[in-house]
């Protein structure tokens, strides 16, 4: 049995759904079992919990053998993954798959605060002596729908503060991919995973593969750090966060997002989706 933690999201509910199609039994740690009506469909057992709760997590991981673990950003994050470590230890889990942070985020001393909290939880698991695997994934293609589709579809315009710094943004389902691929084997113990897409490119040429896609031409603006996290603030965003987004910007200006890893293809057998493909996928979201 295998618990994924994070299913309503959208690494672990790619997780859960790969899981079961490749034929593993599933059960899923869920605060609102009606968030995951559609994975129970699947034949997804469902845990209701919280990994604030320590008895629920106990009850999640009762016959458990491994463990996906991931939640949201958060500045309890550290703790509440803690929690499921713990909780993992005493059911004598065999193994746990961790999504950590972005490679050079991942450091006591990092300078974005999520980054430090994930380092504290890999740091925390490696001295359970728990078999892991941590994956580092870089920037998801799927933030754009989030943060960039809203504005492109009304006003044509790429705004973020990235300058031209080469990204080598990665499709969350082949995150979900390599977890699964970590998850139903025991050659990955032990490992840590960069996982990113197959090329990095700047905001420039984003914009003009949104334009390609679309149809409509998409222009990119550069808007430094701090100008962003004032806009943030005005979208009523909270200050630790607008500190992580502008922490995480700086970051990626200085180049922390440009290395390209194989693990998708390494771990998978299939080349990770390029952002082609996904702008092409997700066009209408970039249309008014
Ligand atoms: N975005 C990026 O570019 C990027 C890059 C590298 C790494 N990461 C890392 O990826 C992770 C986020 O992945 P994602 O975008 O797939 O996540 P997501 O879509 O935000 O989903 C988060 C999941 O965690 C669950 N969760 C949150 N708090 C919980 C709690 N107290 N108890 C139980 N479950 C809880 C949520 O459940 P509910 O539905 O109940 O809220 C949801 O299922 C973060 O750790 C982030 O640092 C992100």
């Amino acid at each position: 049995m295998i618990l994924v933690i994070g299913a309503t999201g959208k690494i672990g509910g790619e997780v859960a759904r790969q899981l079961v199609t490749a034929g593993s039994s599933v059960r899923a740690l869920v605060r609102d079992p009606s968030k995951a009506v559609a994975l129970a469909d699947l034949g997804v057992e469902l845990a209701t919990g919280d990994l604030g709760d320590a008895a629920s997590l106990d009850k999640a991981m009762h016959g458990v053998d491994r463990v996906f673990l991931l939640s949201v950003q958060d500045l309890r994050q550290a703790e509440l993954q803690g929690n499921a470590v713990d909780a993992a230890v005493r059911a004598e889990v065999g193994h746990i798959v961790k999504v950590s942070g972005i490679a050079p985020s991942v450091s006591p001393g990092g300078p974005a605060e999520i980054g430090r909290q994930h380092w504290q939880t890999e740091h925390r698991i490696e001295a359970t002596g728990v078999p892991f695997t941590f994956l580092r994934p870089g920037f998801f293609m799927q933030n754009l729908l989030e943060t960039a589709a809203p504005m492109v579809a009304k006003l044509g315009l790429l705004a973020a503060p990235m300058n031209g710094a080469p990204i080598a943004m990665v499709d969350a389902r082949d995150i979900a991919a390599v977890a699964v691929a970590a998850l139903t084997s025991d050659d990955h113990y032990d490992r840590v995973y960069d996982v990113t897409g197959p090329r990095a490119f700047g905001y420039s040429e984003l914009a003009a593969v949104l334009t390609g896609a679309t149809g409509r031409r998409v222009r990119y603006l550069d808007t430094p750090p701090r100008l962003a996290a004032k806009a943030l603030r005005r979208q009523g965003q909270p200050d630790w966060k607008v500190e992580h987004l502008v922490e995480m910007a700086e970051l990626f200006r200085a180049g922390a997002g440009a290395t390209v890893s194989t693990t998708v293809r390494d771990l998978t057998g299939h080349a990770p989706r390029t952002i082609e493909s996904f702008a092409a996928e997700h066009a209408s979201a970039f249309k008014r």
